[in-house]
């Protein structure tokens, strides 16, 4: 432990998984950065943790820079002089086929997803090889181990599976540090960005849901909170000797012979 209160860094702490990540965190105890490119999205996060009596502050910026990246570091070392657990779950999905897909669709999509995720652990790392612990949380997808969509979300794909080998490389890289680094890889989650999209069709929430009966073993899509979970466990004690791994959490998609 770094300080009195531990400290979680989430990145995409604004909406969505990451959302319910920066809830789950302070609802433990944590006191929680939440660094987000959405000022709207990130204050209403914080607002609601403060809401519930929680300790939270919110700083905009781009996970792809390097110096907002470092200001948000920096700002838990100021705040609660520590960094005990960086969630990097900013992510960004940009469809389209190889030949259609841009320059910018690259750069945005890998500078997010993979270099984001890179340079958000680069920022933390020296916190916490100071203080010999720490626990990297990388939010991959389970399209970073099946082919779906008809190949039709392949940057986003690379991305994801680009998460998987940097969660190996840094966990071999800084285990002697006692630095735990592992995985976490989503399947179908429903989300705000989700349920607004369905409004926007003259869907309610409830139409939503019902459209994905039946969806994987379990027969239904994730909520964020039940991420937020495993993301939870992962970074807590009750992990302590699991690193460098990756965990499923996809109501058993895939598993099955014919998923999708
Ligand atoms: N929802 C799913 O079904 C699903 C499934 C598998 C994996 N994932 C992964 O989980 C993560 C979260 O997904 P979500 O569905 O909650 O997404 P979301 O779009 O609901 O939320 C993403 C958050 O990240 C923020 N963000 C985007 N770009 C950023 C940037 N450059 N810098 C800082 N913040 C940025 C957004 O403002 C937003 O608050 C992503 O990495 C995504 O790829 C999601």
């Amino acid at each position: 432990m770094s300080s009195e209160t531990k400290v979680a860094i989430i990145t995409g702490g604004g909406a969505g998984i990451g959302k319910a990540c920066a809830l789950r965190f302070a609802r433990e105890g944590f006191g929680v950065v939440i660094a987000d490119i959405s000022a709207e999205d990130g204050q209403r996060t914080r607002e609601l943790i403060q809401s519930e009596g929680g300790q939270a502050i919110f700083l905009g910026g781009d996970v792809s820079q390097e110096a907002d990246c470092q200001a948000w570091a920096q700002a838990a070392l100021d705040t609660w002089g520590g960094i005990d657990v960086l969630v990097a779950n900013a992510g960004v999905q940009t469809p389209g086929h190889l030949f259609e897909a841009s320059d910018e669709d690259w750069e945005r999509t890998i500078g997010v997803n993979l270099k984001g995720v890179a340079l958000s652990c680069k920022t933390v790392l020296p916190a916490m090889i100071e203080q010999g612990s720490g626990a990297l949380v990388l939010i991959s997808s389970v399209n970073a181990l099946l082919g779906v969509g008809g190949g039709r979300m392949l940057i986003y794909d690379a991305s994801k599976a680009g998460v998987l080998a940097l969660t190996r490389s840094l966990a071999i890289a800084h285990g002697q540090d006692g630095i735990r680094v592992n995985s976490i890889c989503p399947g179908v989650t429903v989300t705000e960005f989700h349920e607004q999209r369905a409004a926007e069709r003259g869907q309610t929430p409830e139409e939503l849901r019902a459209g994905l009966k039946g969806h994987a073993l379990l027969g239904k899509p994730a909520e964020p909170h039940q991420i937020a979970s495993a993301v939870y466990f992962m970074a807590s004690e009750d992990a302590s000797h699991i690193t460098g791994q990756y965990l499923v959490v996809d109501g058993g998609l895939t598993v099955m012979s014919h998923p999708l």
